[in-house]
């Protein structure tokens, strides 16, 4: 999908986002030296989350939702979760 440049890097950032959450799966397999025990997967999503998911989300939730709001039905109704949600 061709993206606007101004989305690109916030949908670059979804792929690391993706393999965290797969290794969060119970029984998930080994992949590029992500860890593997619960432990320290929980390590791992902390600092993932610190480091770059929290940016991430309020880049989303304090620009993109409220610059994108109002201009498409489709898009009010995903969003607005989010906007509930705060
Ligand atoms: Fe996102």
């Amino acid at each position: 999908m061709k993206r606007h440049f101004s989305l690109l890097q916030l949908s670059r950032d979804h792929h690391p986002a993706l393999i965290a959450a797969q290794i969060c799966k119970r029984g998930s397999p080994a992949y590029l030296g992500l860890p593997t025990l619960p432990a320290e997967k929980l390590s791992y999503i902390r600092s993932f989350w610190k480091d770059e998911l929290y940016e991430h989300f309020k880049i989303e939730e304090e620009i993109l939702i409220p610059e994108i709001a109002g201009k498409n039905d489709e898009l009010d109704k995903i969003t607005s979760n989010v906007i509930e949600g705060t």
